[in-house]
Protein backbone atom coordinates (compact mmCIF):
# COMPACT_ATOMS: atom_id res chain seq x y z
CA UNK A 1 0.00 0.00 0.00
CA UNK A 2 1.65 3.39 -1.25
CA UNK A 3 1.23 6.31 2.09
CA UNK A 4 -0.53 8.66 -0.26
CA UNK A 5 -1.93 8.77 -3.65
CA UNK A 6 -3.68 12.02 -5.02
CA UNK A 7 -6.13 12.49 -7.71
CA UNK A 8 -6.67 15.89 -9.16
CA UNK A 9 -9.84 16.88 -10.59
CA UNK A 10 -12.87 15.61 -8.88
CA UNK A 11 -15.33 15.39 -11.63
CA UNK A 12 -16.66 12.07 -13.29
CA UNK A 13 -13.55 10.16 -13.79
CA UNK A 14 -11.59 11.81 -10.66
CA UNK A 15 -14.52 11.01 -8.34
CA UNK A 16 -15.06 7.78 -9.38
CA UNK A 17 -11.03 7.03 -9.63
CA UNK A 18 -11.00 8.02 -6.01
CA UNK A 19 -14.03 6.00 -5.19
CA UNK A 20 -11.95 2.69 -7.05
CA UNK A 21 -9.15 3.68 -5.33
CA UNK A 22 -10.19 4.00 -1.58
CA UNK A 23 -12.50 0.80 -1.95
CA UNK A 24 -9.19 -1.09 -3.38
CA UNK A 25 -7.32 0.66 0.16
CA UNK A 26 -4.25 1.33 -2.10
CA UNK A 27 -3.51 4.07 -0.04
CA UNK A 28 -3.57 4.81 3.70
CA UNK A 29 -4.06 8.55 2.06
CA UNK A 30 -6.27 9.78 -0.78
CA UNK A 31 -6.09 13.27 -1.88
CA UNK A 32 -8.83 14.54 -4.31
CA UNK A 33 -8.18 18.18 -5.89
CA UNK A 34 -10.20 20.14 -7.54
CA UNK A 35 -10.67 24.34 -8.93
CA UNK A 36 -14.11 24.42 -7.70
CA UNK A 37 -14.67 25.37 -4.14
CA UNK A 38 -16.65 22.18 -1.79
CA UNK A 39 -16.55 19.92 -4.70
CA UNK A 40 -13.46 18.10 -3.68
CA UNK A 41 -13.88 18.67 0.06
CA UNK A 42 -18.00 17.08 -0.12
CA UNK A 43 -17.10 14.04 -2.51
CA UNK A 44 -13.78 13.18 -0.21
CA UNK A 45 -16.34 12.77 3.09
CA UNK A 46 -19.13 11.54 1.41
CA UNK A 47 -15.67 8.66 0.36
CA UNK A 48 -14.69 8.55 4.26
CA UNK A 49 -18.33 8.04 5.01
CA UNK A 50 -18.61 4.59 2.91
CA UNK A 51 -15.75 2.93 4.49
CA UNK A 52 -17.49 1.17 7.45
CA UNK A 53 -20.14 0.26 5.42
CA UNK A 54 -17.76 -1.00 2.79
CA UNK A 55 -15.01 -1.73 5.33
CA UNK A 56 -12.26 0.29 4.19
CA UNK A 57 -9.87 2.57 6.24
CA UNK A 58 -8.58 4.67 3.07
CA UNK A 59 -8.36 8.01 4.69
CA UNK A 60 -10.33 10.96 2.24
CA UNK A 61 -9.08 14.47 1.90
CA UNK A 62 -10.63 17.27 -0.34
CA UNK A 63 -8.74 20.02 -1.34
CA UNK A 64 -8.76 23.11 -2.89
CA UNK A 65 -4.97 23.65 -2.65
CA UNK A 66 -1.99 21.24 -3.02
CA UNK A 67 -0.31 21.22 0.22
CA UNK A 68 -2.54 17.93 1.38
CA UNK A 69 -0.72 16.55 -1.67
CA UNK A 70 2.92 17.18 -0.31
CA UNK A 71 4.99 13.61 -0.88
CA UNK A 72 2.42 12.05 -3.17
CA UNK A 73 4.16 8.74 -4.47
CA UNK A 74 1.58 8.64 -6.89
CA UNK A 75 -0.98 11.31 -8.92
CA UNK A 76 -3.09 10.91 -10.91
CA UNK A 77 -4.47 13.98 -13.15
CA UNK A 78 -8.30 14.12 -14.61
CA UNK A 79 -8.90 17.85 -14.37
CA UNK A 80 -9.52 19.60 -17.35
CA UNK A 81 -13.06 19.58 -19.63
CA UNK A 82 -14.56 16.32 -20.94
CA UNK A 83 -16.14 16.13 -25.01
CA UNK A 84 -19.62 17.30 -25.58
CA UNK A 85 -21.12 15.62 -28.76
CA UNK A 86 -19.82 16.14 -31.88
CA UNK A 87 -16.49 17.45 -30.09
CA UNK A 88 -13.19 15.33 -30.79
CA UNK A 89 -10.77 14.76 -28.24
CA UNK A 90 -8.71 17.12 -30.32
CA UNK A 91 -11.09 19.92 -29.40
CA UNK A 92 -10.07 19.65 -25.79
CA UNK A 93 -6.65 20.41 -26.50
CA UNK A 94 -5.71 24.69 -25.84
CA UNK A 95 -8.24 24.34 -22.47
CA UNK A 96 -6.92 21.20 -21.19
CA UNK A 97 -3.57 22.28 -21.62
CA UNK A 98 -3.67 25.51 -19.81
CA UNK A 99 -5.11 23.40 -16.83
CA UNK A 100 -2.71 20.54 -17.56
CA UNK A 101 0.41 22.92 -17.11
CA UNK A 102 -0.82 24.51 -13.63
CA UNK A 103 -1.42 21.69 -12.39
CA UNK A 104 1.80 19.96 -13.20
CA UNK A 105 3.94 23.06 -11.70
CA UNK A 106 2.03 22.44 -8.66
CA UNK A 107 2.73 18.42 -8.48
CA UNK A 108 6.32 19.42 -9.13
CA UNK A 109 6.33 21.52 -6.41
CA UNK A 110 4.86 19.47 -3.35
CA UNK A 111 5.54 15.98 -5.04
CA UNK A 112 9.15 15.96 -6.78
CA UNK A 113 9.31 11.91 -6.84
CA UNK A 114 6.14 11.03 -7.51
CA UNK A 115 4.65 8.94 -10.32
CA UNK A 116 2.07 10.72 -13.04
CA UNK A 117 -0.52 9.39 -14.54
CA UNK A 118 -2.37 11.37 -17.06
CA UNK A 119 -6.13 11.20 -18.04
CA UNK A 120 -7.24 14.32 -19.83
CA UNK A 121 -7.76 14.38 -23.23
CA UNK A 122 -6.47 14.84 -25.84
CA UNK A 123 -4.29 11.91 -23.75
CA UNK A 124 -1.36 11.59 -25.96
CA UNK A 125 -0.42 15.69 -26.27
CA UNK A 126 -1.74 16.05 -22.46
CA UNK A 127 1.07 13.21 -21.97
CA UNK A 128 3.47 15.37 -23.74
CA UNK A 129 2.56 18.69 -21.87
CA UNK A 130 2.99 17.18 -18.15
CA UNK A 131 6.63 15.62 -19.23
CA UNK A 132 7.91 19.59 -19.65
CA UNK A 133 5.44 20.61 -17.49
CA UNK A 134 7.19 18.28 -14.86
CA UNK A 135 10.66 17.71 -15.55
CA UNK A 136 9.75 14.06 -14.55
CA UNK A 137 11.85 11.19 -15.97
CA UNK A 138 9.60 9.55 -18.60
CA UNK A 139 9.15 6.13 -16.36
CA UNK A 140 7.44 8.52 -14.19
CA UNK A 141 5.06 9.99 -16.51
CA UNK A 142 2.46 7.50 -17.86
CA UNK A 143 -0.53 7.79 -19.94
CA UNK A 144 -4.11 6.04 -19.14
CA UNK A 145 -5.82 5.06 -22.83
CA UNK A 146 -4.87 1.47 -24.08
CA UNK A 147 -6.22 -0.42 -21.19
CA UNK A 148 -9.77 2.05 -21.91
CA UNK A 149 -9.58 1.10 -25.10
CA UNK A 150 -8.89 -2.41 -25.01
CA UNK A 151 -11.54 -3.29 -22.34
CA UNK A 152 -13.72 -1.57 -24.78
CA UNK A 153 -13.01 -4.11 -27.30
CA UNK A 154 -13.22 -7.40 -25.38
CA UNK A 155 -16.21 -6.09 -24.21
CA UNK A 156 -17.17 -5.96 -28.10
CA UNK A 157 -15.44 -9.02 -28.60
CA UNK A 158 -16.82 -10.81 -25.61
CA UNK A 159 -20.54 -9.60 -26.69
CA UNK A 160 -20.11 -10.76 -30.17
CA UNK A 161 -19.06 -14.12 -29.72
CA UNK A 162 -21.61 -14.87 -26.52
CA UNK A 163 -17.99 -15.64 -24.12
CA UNK A 164 -17.35 -13.93 -20.71
CA UNK A 165 -14.86 -11.24 -21.03
CA UNK A 166 -12.53 -12.53 -18.65
CA UNK A 167 -11.21 -15.51 -21.43
CA UNK A 168 -10.65 -12.47 -23.93
CA UNK A 169 -7.30 -10.46 -24.53
CA UNK A 170 -6.99 -7.81 -26.97
CA UNK A 171 -4.32 -5.28 -27.86
CA UNK A 172 -4.67 -1.76 -29.22
CA UNK A 173 -1.42 0.27 -29.86
CA UNK A 174 -1.33 3.51 -31.17
CA UNK A 175 -2.64 7.24 -29.85
CA UNK A 176 -6.14 7.42 -27.85
CA UNK A 177 -7.88 9.09 -30.88
CA UNK A 178 -9.78 7.63 -33.87
CA UNK A 179 -6.90 6.11 -35.31
CA UNK A 180 -5.71 3.97 -32.70
CA UNK A 181 -4.86 0.20 -34.00
CA UNK A 182 -6.51 -2.49 -32.47
CA UNK A 183 -4.25 -5.24 -32.97
CA UNK A 184 -6.79 -8.33 -33.86
CA UNK A 185 -3.25 -11.31 -34.53
CA UNK A 186 -2.52 -10.21 -31.03
CA UNK A 187 -6.24 -10.22 -29.54
CA UNK A 188 -7.69 -14.24 -28.68
CA UNK A 189 -10.14 -15.54 -26.68
CA UNK A 190 -8.96 -17.83 -23.80
CA UNK A 191 -5.68 -18.00 -26.33
CA UNK A 192 -7.75 -18.92 -29.47
CA UNK A 193 -7.72 -17.08 -32.14
CA UNK A 194 -10.65 -14.67 -33.08
CA UNK A 195 -11.29 -15.75 -36.18
CA UNK A 196 -12.24 -19.28 -34.69
CA UNK A 197 -15.03 -17.74 -33.37
CA UNK A 198 -15.79 -14.64 -35.27
CA UNK A 199 -15.95 -13.84 -39.62
CA UNK A 200 -12.95 -11.36 -40.64
CA UNK A 201 -16.24 -8.76 -41.60
CA UNK A 202 -17.53 -9.01 -37.94
CA UNK A 203 -14.05 -8.56 -36.27
CA UNK A 204 -13.83 -5.58 -38.50
CA UNK A 205 -16.79 -3.48 -36.71
CA UNK A 206 -16.12 -4.71 -33.39
CA UNK A 207 -12.50 -2.37 -34.55
CA UNK A 208 -14.46 0.01 -36.02
CA UNK A 209 -17.04 0.01 -32.81
CA UNK A 210 -13.96 -0.03 -30.46
CA UNK A 211 -11.85 3.25 -32.20
CA UNK A 212 -15.62 5.29 -31.95
CA UNK A 213 -16.26 3.58 -28.45
CA UNK A 214 -15.73 6.75 -26.69
CA UNK A 215 -17.63 9.22 -29.15
CA UNK A 216 -20.45 6.17 -28.68
CA UNK A 217 -20.92 7.16 -25.30
CA UNK A 218 -20.78 10.81 -25.45
CA UNK A 219 -23.93 10.80 -28.04
CA UNK A 220 -25.58 8.91 -25.14
CA UNK A 221 -24.85 10.94 -22.39
CA UNK A 222 -24.79 14.53 -24.37
CA UNK A 223 -23.33 16.29 -21.42
CA UNK A 224 -19.85 14.96 -20.72
CA UNK A 225 -18.02 11.70 -21.81
CA UNK A 226 -17.07 7.91 -19.94
CA UNK A 227 -16.08 7.76 -16.80
CA UNK A 228 -16.97 3.77 -15.25
CA UNK A 229 -14.35 2.43 -17.62
CA UNK A 230 -11.80 5.21 -17.48
CA UNK A 231 -11.61 4.95 -13.53
CA UNK A 232 -11.65 1.27 -13.27
CA UNK A 233 -8.61 1.15 -16.36
CA UNK A 234 -6.71 3.98 -14.42
CA UNK A 235 -6.90 1.41 -10.86
CA UNK A 236 -5.28 -1.21 -12.91
CA UNK A 237 -2.53 0.78 -13.92
CA UNK A 238 -1.72 2.46 -9.69
CA UNK A 239 -2.47 -1.78 -8.45
CA UNK A 240 0.62 -2.90 -10.78
CA UNK A 241 2.20 0.21 -9.83
CA UNK A 242 1.26 -0.06 -5.99
CA UNK A 243 2.20 -3.60 -5.73
CA UNK A 244 5.31 -4.04 -7.98
CA UNK A 245 3.55 -6.44 -10.12
CA UNK A 246 4.44 -5.99 -13.19
CA UNK A 247 2.03 -6.67 -15.05
CA UNK A 248 2.57 -5.84 -19.08
CA UNK A 249 -0.77 -2.84 -19.84
CA UNK A 250 -1.07 -1.23 -22.94
CA UNK A 251 -0.09 2.81 -21.76
CA UNK A 252 0.92 6.09 -23.34
CA UNK A 253 4.61 5.63 -22.90
CA UNK A 254 7.20 8.45 -24.38
CA UNK A 255 9.11 6.71 -27.24
CA UNK A 256 12.73 7.12 -28.07
CA UNK A 257 13.22 5.11 -30.55
CA UNK A 258 11.30 1.94 -30.04
CA UNK A 259 8.69 0.91 -32.53
CA UNK A 260 11.29 3.47 -34.92
CA UNK A 261 9.18 6.34 -32.68
CA UNK A 262 11.34 9.31 -31.52
CA UNK A 263 10.22 11.08 -28.96
CA UNK A 264 6.23 11.09 -28.95
CA UNK A 265 3.80 9.67 -26.72
CA UNK A 266 2.16 6.55 -28.29
CA UNK A 267 -0.09 3.59 -27.00
CA UNK A 268 2.16 0.39 -26.09
CA UNK A 269 2.35 -2.75 -24.07
CA UNK A 270 4.24 -1.71 -21.00
CA UNK A 271 5.33 -3.29 -18.05
CA UNK A 272 4.41 -1.30 -14.73
CA UNK A 273 5.88 -1.81 -11.13
CA UNK A 274 7.05 0.34 -8.42
CA UNK A 275 9.28 2.81 -10.44
CA UNK A 276 6.48 3.39 -13.00
CA UNK A 277 7.06 2.14 -16.46
CA UNK A 278 10.05 -0.43 -16.41
CA UNK A 279 9.55 -1.44 -19.45
CA UNK A 280 8.46 -1.03 -22.94
CA UNK A 281 7.26 -4.62 -24.96
CA UNK A 282 8.54 -4.26 -28.40
CA UNK A 283 6.42 -6.51 -30.96
CA UNK A 284 7.11 -7.20 -34.69
CA UNK A 285 4.43 -5.13 -37.21
CA UNK A 286 2.79 -6.61 -40.83
CA UNK A 287 3.27 -3.93 -43.55
CA UNK A 288 -0.29 -2.87 -42.68
CA UNK A 289 -0.14 -2.67 -38.95
CA UNK A 290 3.01 -0.45 -39.22
CA UNK A 291 1.26 1.85 -41.63
CA UNK A 292 -1.57 1.79 -39.50
CA UNK A 293 0.71 2.88 -36.30
CA UNK A 294 2.03 6.02 -38.26
CA UNK A 295 -0.86 7.51 -39.25
CA UNK A 296 -2.01 7.61 -35.71
CA UNK A 297 1.57 8.44 -34.72
CA UNK A 298 1.70 11.42 -36.99
CA UNK A 299 -2.09 12.59 -35.60
CA UNK A 300 -0.10 13.02 -32.43
CA UNK A 301 2.28 15.03 -33.72
CA UNK A 302 0.55 17.37 -35.36
CA UNK A 303 -1.04 17.94 -32.65
CA UNK A 304 1.75 18.35 -30.35
CA UNK A 305 2.65 20.98 -33.20
CA UNK A 306 -0.51 22.42 -32.62
CA UNK A 307 0.43 23.35 -29.78
CA UNK A 308 3.33 24.46 -29.82
CA UNK A 309 2.31 27.09 -32.35
CA UNK A 310 -0.46 28.10 -29.58
CA UNK A 311 1.97 28.65 -26.75
N1 LIG B 1 -7.32 22.01 -11.26
C1 LIG B 1 -8.07 21.04 -10.70
N2 LIG B 1 -9.25 20.65 -11.21
C2 LIG B 1 -9.68 21.27 -12.31
C3 LIG B 1 -8.95 22.29 -12.96
C4 LIG B 1 -7.71 22.65 -12.38
N3 LIG B 1 -6.96 23.61 -12.89
N4 LIG B 1 -9.66 22.72 -14.03
C5 LIG B 1 -10.78 21.99 -14.09
N5 LIG B 1 -10.81 21.11 -13.04
C6 LIG B 1 -11.83 20.14 -12.67
C7 LIG B 1 -13.25 20.64 -12.91
O1 LIG B 1 -13.64 21.54 -11.92
C8 LIG B 1 -14.02 19.33 -12.88
O2 LIG B 1 -14.48 19.01 -11.57
O3 LIG B 1 -11.74 18.97 -13.47
C9 LIG B 1 -12.98 18.29 -13.32
C10 LIG B 1 -13.34 17.62 -14.63
O4 LIG B 1 -14.47 16.86 -14.40
P1 LIG B 1 -15.62 16.60 -15.48
O5 LIG B 1 -15.99 17.88 -16.11
O6 LIG B 1 -16.66 15.76 -14.83
O7 LIG B 1 -14.86 15.77 -16.61
P2 LIG B 1 -14.50 14.21 -16.57
O8 LIG B 1 -15.57 13.43 -17.22
O9 LIG B 1 -14.07 13.84 -15.19
O10 LIG B 1 -13.25 14.18 -17.55
C11 LIG B 1 -12.01 14.73 -17.17
O11 LIG B 1 -10.72 13.08 -18.32
O12 LIG B 1 -11.38 11.37 -19.72
C12 LIG B 1 -10.88 12.66 -19.65
O13 LIG B 1 -11.71 13.71 -21.68
C13 LIG B 1 -11.83 13.67 -20.29
O14 LIG B 1 -10.30 15.52 -20.31
C14 LIG B 1 -11.40 14.95 -19.63
C15 LIG B 1 -10.97 14.48 -18.24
Amino acid sequence: MFNKIAVIGAGNVGATTAQRLAEAELAKTLVLVDVVEGVPQGKALDLCQSGPVYGYDTNVIGSNTYDEVAGAELVVITAGIARKPGMSRDDLLETNAKIMRGVCAEIKRVAPNTIVIVVSNPLDVMCHVALEATGFPKNRVIGMAGVLDTSRFRTFIAEAANVSVQDVQAFVLGGHGDSMVPLVRYSNIAGIPLNHFLSEETIQTLVDRARNGGAEIVKHLKTGSAFYAPSASVVDMVESIVKDKKRILPCAAYLQGEYGVQNTYVGVPCKLGKSGLEAIVELPLTTEEREALNVSISDVAENVEKLKSLA
